[in-house]
């Protein structure tokens, strides 16, 4: 039988159910809630939350919150809301449909930042009061002190700075998880910053567990139920290749002596190409890596359990229903390899730049000089966000990023002239790899950059249409630095819009 989670006898008292807690969230709050990529998100209240909105609304009442998390959440989190009406803002990432489609019709308002931005931005007063804080815990210790679950992200933000706080004590989550964070309570405020004492990826600076003033709990629900949980599609030929070409890449790196035998802490997306790319890593000879990232998924677990990876330190997991009940089976194996830190940590600029972090993010395209769009499909319509990649991206000693060379069933190539919408600009991108092949763009002038792209990673069926854009930009251009035809730059956007190779996305 597993012990009691709320070992704190006072607060034990307040145990409530999630109706009863959702009662306490007022229209119009800012509710700062848990959740990092599908995992350590409350599971109880936001549901009841979403009943209560339903039902003011079929009273004709208008019942909306502004909604903080770590990162994107789950079903019963953002899509549940969601489906009730009942986000006014939302930020700072998601990846719900429900969510997704009332932000691309105008109805829901988003804002999307850097994930290493939220909590300063929060601090600094830059989104005004947090009312309710609802965080999602594996137990409550003695001493009140809270043990994290499977995400940290902003939680100790939010437990210090909400006027209210409800705690979600979830007994899905291992027991075993407690001494696998580390929670770093000395960052202060300008002018009184101090350097984060960080340089390894598996220092620990902080605390196992998070604090909060217990007269702020307000209520406290027990959950059982698990994390988000998706199950990883098979790698396909188009993942390997790209995967295959990064990975090379890595070992000329290394052979040319500009990155150690065992790489710099390594920073990887969620998705296919990246757990591709970790697959890769298994069998391509490195050994005693380091991961300093954000999301542990299955390839990290493997390449942990296979010793090719010596420590991971993140802040939130992506695990399949496989993974996550390996991951239990041997928490005491991973407790000692994985590190979970706050997000304003785990992508820290200051720390990311230290560390050299090579990151690897996916896209939506690319253009000739190597800009990149990772969040705006035709340049209007957002897909998740920028999330935590451009923290790495600008910081890292490398930034790479990936895609299929074309999208759509090849209607739609990913390096176009110039790109529909910016997140990642020219200055900020160092390698690209698509099926086709990696450019690798460091060191190059703009024009050079284009040709390495055109040869190394376009579709052949687009070589020489961007060939000959690029040709008569050269020669015809206003400036001949970086050369483009304005608006024939953006024509080939409001071509595949009135072709229709969109209508599957709309
Ligand atoms: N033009 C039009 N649509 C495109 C496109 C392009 N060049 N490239 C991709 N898409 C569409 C796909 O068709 C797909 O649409 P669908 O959902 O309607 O099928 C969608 O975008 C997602 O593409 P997919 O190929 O499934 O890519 P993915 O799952 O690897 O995700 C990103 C790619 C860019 C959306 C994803 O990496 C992302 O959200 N990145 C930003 C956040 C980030 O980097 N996080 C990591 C650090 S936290």
């Amino acid at each position: 039988m597993s012990a009691e989670r709320i070992r704190h006898p006072l607060l034990r008292d307040r145990v409530v159910s999630a109706e009863a807690a959702a009662a306490l969230i007022q229209p119009g709050e800012t509710v700062a809630m848990s959740g990092f990529t599908g995992s350590g998100y409350p599971k109880s209240v936001p549901m009841e939350l979403a009943k209560r909105i339903d039902a003011a609304h079929g009273r004709g009442e208008s019942f909306r919150i502004k909604l903080m998390t770590g990162a994107s959440t789950a079903p019963e989190l953002d899509g549940a809301l969601a489906k009730a009406d009942g986000i006014a803002l939302r930020m700072p990432f998601q990846t719900d449909p429900d969510a997704r489609q009332r932000i691309n019709a105008g109805t829901l308002d988003y804002i999307d930042i850097h994930l290493s931005h939220v909590a300063q931005h929060v601090w600094f007063g830059f989104y005004g009061e947090i009312d309710t804080a609802v965080v999602e815990v594996a137990g409550i210790r003695e001493d009140g002190s809270l043990i994290p679950s499977t995400s940290v992200g902003n939680n100790k933000t939010w437990l210090d700075l909400a006027r209210k706080v409800i705690i979600e004590v979830n007994e899905w989550q291992p027991e075993g998880i407690d001494g696998m964070h580390d929670v770093y309570y000395g960052t202060a405020l300008p002018p009184n910053r101090k350097p984060i004492p960080l340089v390894h990826a598996d220092d620990r600076i902080g605390v196992p567990s998070l604090h909060c003033d217990p007269n702020k709990i307000v209520a406290i629900v027990r959950t059982n139920g698990p994390d988000r949980n998706s199950p990883f599609a098979a790698a396909d030929e188009c993942s390997q290749r790209i995967a295959g070409h990064l990975i090379e890449f890595l070992q000329h790196e290394v052979a040319k002596g500009r990155l150690p035998a065992n790489l710099l802490p390594l920073q990887s997306g969620v998705g296919n190409i990246p757990n591709a790319v970790l697959a890769g890593l298994a069998s391509s000879g490195f050994r005693d890596l380091t991961a300093f990232t954000e999301v542990i998924q299955d390839g990290m677990l493997d390449l942990l359990r296979s010793g090719v990876l010596k420590v991971a330190s993140c802040t939130g997991f992506a695990l399949s229903p496989q993974a996550n009940e390996e991951f239990k089976r041997n928490i005491d194996f991973y407790r000692e390899r994985i590190i979970m830190r706050t997000q304003e940590i785990s992508n820290h600029p200051e720390l990311v730049r230290r560390l050299g972090c090579i990151g690897m993010n996916g896209m939506i395209e690319a253009d000739l000089y190597g800009n990149v769009n990772s969040t705006h499909v035709m340049g209007s319509r957002i897909m998740n966000g920028i999330g935590g990649s451009g923290d790495f991206a600008r910081n890292g000693f490398l930034s790479i990023f990936v895609s299929p060379s074309t999208a759509k069933n090849g209607s739609i190539s990913s390096i176009v002239p110039m790109v529909s919408h910016v997140d990642h600009t020219e200055h900020d991108v160092s390698i690209i790899v698509t099926e086709h092949g990696l450019a690798d763009l460091r060191g190059l002038p703009p024009r050079h950059r284009a040709r390495q792209l055109i040869d190394r990673c376009v579709h052949p069926d687009y070589r020489a249409q961007l060939e000959d854009y690029f040709d008569r930009a050269s020669r015809d251009s206003y400036g001949k630095h970086t050369p483009h035809l304005l608006p024939e730059a953006l024509s080939w956007h409001q071509r595949w819009l009135d072709t229709g190779s969109m209508r599957s996305a709309v």
